[in-house]
């Protein structure tokens, strides 16, 4: 499996992107135990903009952990775009762009996984952050907002066409939240 330039073998193990939970510390014992790949916290884009301390706190690196990806959220373009060259400066080794999160203060905002509301935005915040970075860019996302809207099929296709070297599905609507088994079938395909 390859990402980028990164070569990563046939099996490799991926480190979640958790809030609260993949800081540094975390992010460097799991690495230590054999994961392959880590990732920041989510962070916003407009609080990475307004250079807010303890969001730039969660973007720091330790040359130990890599390759580390640092994952983003937002729900406009601009400040998407901004944010990505911004944290680029970070020299992650992706930037990944979280449409997954279905926490309601995120979602109803139309970021995280409210993005799965709208999916031309969705697109162009892509297509916009991989023409504005040199930094692989990759997406997480859910199966689609509910069980009446399962997209994800159509939409990893639109969004290999924007230029993404990875896509992270969590096998769950964002309906679901965190509840129940995530089906790993439709994920597959
Ligand atoms: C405490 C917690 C924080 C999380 N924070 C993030 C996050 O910042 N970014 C993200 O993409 N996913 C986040 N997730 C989702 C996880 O990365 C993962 O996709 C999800 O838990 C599905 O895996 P599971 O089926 O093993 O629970 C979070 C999950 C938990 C439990």
């Amino acid at each position: 499996m390859k990402i980028g330039n990164i070569n990563f073998g046939e099996r490799p193990l991926f480190l979640a992107p958790m809030e609260d939970v993949t800081d540094i510390g975390f992010r460097r014992m799991c690495k230590r135990f054999g994961a392959a790949m880590v990732y920041t916290e989510f962070v916003s884009a407009d609080a990475v903009i307004r250079n807010i301390q303890s969001t730039l706190k969660k973007i720091i690196i330790d040359p130990e952990e890599r390759p580390v990806g640092i994952q983003i959220y937002g729900r406009d373009v601009n400040s998407m775009v901004e944010a990505a060259k911004i944290v680029e400066q970070a020299e992650p080794d992706v930037i990944d762009l979280n449409f997954g999160c279905p926490v309601k203060k995120i979602a109803s905002k139309g970021a995280g996984a409210g993005m799965l509301n709208n999916i031309p935005l969705l697109l162009e915040i892509t297509r916009e952050v991989v023409r504005a970075v040199r930094t692989p860019v990759t997406v997480k996302t859910r199966l689609g907002w509910d069980s009446n809207s399962l997209i994800i099929d159509q939409l990893a296709e639109q969004l290999e066409d924007c230029g993404i070297q990875a896509l992270t599905i969590h096998g769950r609507t964002r309906s679901q939240m965190y509840t129940g088994e995530a089906d790993w079938t439709s994920s597959a395909k």
